[in-house]
């Protein structure tokens, strides 16, 4: 599949079958991720892949918009020092350089048949700071937002939402 296909294609999917992901193929999805550009190449990301269905439900049920069928899910964070113990303060481009794995992560989903949902948490305290306590992640740890994976079992078309008016050349 050329890029811009897999980018087209790639759409969000919020009901899977049961079905379980490859073990070669979630290896495939973390390579991905971190071939992702982050700045200076200090690759800040953590990869939590959730098989465990306990685990998922709690980790799912942190908000109404995280709560699908997935077989599994992959919860992606930064590892960042905080400034002044205050989470409004974390630093540096820890949230470009996770969400650019993210959105490899979704692409190369695409590229395997697999279907894919980005979940955001952080900057929602109530739920990045609920899975932070599931998952019993270090303090510098901060989740970001959560990928659920697997078998589509609704069908999405592909579709370009390219609009003219917001191009600029100058
Ligand atoms: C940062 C971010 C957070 C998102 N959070 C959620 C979420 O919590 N629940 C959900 O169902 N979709 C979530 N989405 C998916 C968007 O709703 C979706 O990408 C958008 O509607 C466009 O549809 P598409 O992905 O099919 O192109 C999120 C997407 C991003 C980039």
């Amino acid at each position: 599949m050329n890029t811009l296909d897999a980018i087209l294609k790639r759409r969000s999917i919020r009901d899977f079958k049961d079905t379980i992901v490859k073990d070669e193929d979630i290896e495939k999805l973390l390579i991905a991720a971190m071939a992702a550009p982050s700045a200076k190449n200090m690759r800040p990301w953590e990869f939590y892949v959730i098989k465990d269905k306990e685990i998922q439900d709690k980790v799912k049920k942190v908000s109404p918009y995280t709560d699908k069928n997935s077989p599994l899910i992959i919860v992606c964070a930064g590892r960042v020092k905080t400034l002044n113990n205050s989470l409004d303060e974390l630093n540096g481009f820890w949230i470009h350089d996770v969400s650019a794995a993210i959105e490899n992560i979704l692409l190369e989903a695409t590229e395997l048949g697999l279907g894919s949902l980005w979940c955001g948490l952080f900057p929602h305290l109530d739920r990045s700071s609920l899975v932070k306590e599931i998952l019993n992640l270090e303090d510098d740890v901060h989740p970001l937002g959560l990928i659920h994976i697997g078998y589509a079992n609704e069908i999405k078309e592909e579709r370009t939402q390219y609009e003219e008016s917001k191009v600029h050349y100058i």
